[in-house]
């Protein structure tokens, strides 16, 4: 286990340039939102050091692109969503990496994974470590963490619990209308078929279907049926 709560092994363990980022990027967190703090880092990080061996991918490359993948969410919060945090995380993610022993090919990979993270992103996801790393990302939001992160969002905006009175294509997201239902509408629910790897797709027809089964119920009882 690192100081940051991921498990090591095999060639991570051995070559370790990613070694200190997690401390860097720990910091450029203080002060985020529970939705997409350090935590998440945390978590996709581990599904990273899941995955990753299964696919194939350079450790090394994966767990930096991880540990930075975010760094540049604050300034996307701050705009409302009017910042591109994947497009600002590679702008800072060069010079964080560049004393860190990574070859020029490492380097350019780990800046491709963390501009091609992003569901909503331009750029898409062409490497094996861009594709884990984005797998993990959706994977994070998905399931019962990824239900527990929509509210937890929700709350921080201001929104709502549920607004079943407005057409969900109508509701903004960042705005008080916006609630937990929406998300998985509009986002959560397609997440499943945006895998790139054949173990992002196992895991996400497990969190899929745990999902699907917690909105139903969560309908119903809001209806007052059960
Ligand atoms: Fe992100
Ligand atoms: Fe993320």
């Amino acid at each position: 286990m690192d100081a940051f709560g991921v498990k090591m092994a095999g060639a991570a363990q051995q070559n370790r340039a990613w070694k200190g980022l997690g401390a860097t990027a720990k910091r450029l967190f203080m002060g985020a939102r529970s939705s997409h703090d350090w935590e998440h880092t945390q978590r996709v990080c581990r599904l990273c050091r899941r995955m990753g061996p299964a696919e194939g991918a350079d450790m090394d490359v994966l767990l930096a692109a991880g540990y930075l993948h975010d760094i540049g969410r604050c300034f996307e919060d701050a705009a409302n969503g009017d910042v591109c945090h994947a497009e600002k995380g590679a702008q800072m993610a060069g010079e964080i990496i560049a004393p860190h022993g990574f070859s020029k090919d490492q380097k350019e990979n780990i800046l491709h994974c963390i501009r091609a993270h992003r569901f909503r992103g331009k750029a898409a996801p062409k490497t094996i470590e861009a594709k884990v790393l984005f797998d993990a990302d959706k994977l994070d939001a998905i399931g019962a963490v990824g239900i527990a992160r929509a509210y937890l969002f929700a709350g921080e905006i201001g929104a709502r619990l549920h607004n079943p009175f407005v057409k969900i294509e109508a509701m903004p997201p960042y705005s008080v209308n916006d609630t937990g239902f929406r998300e998985y509408k509009v986002k959560l629910i397609k997440i499943r078929d945006r895998m790139h790897t054949d173990t992002g797709r196992r895991l996400a027809e497990d969190r899929h279907r745990f999902m699907e089964g917690f909105f139903q119920r969560f309908l119903e009882e809001h209806a007052g049926k059960r």
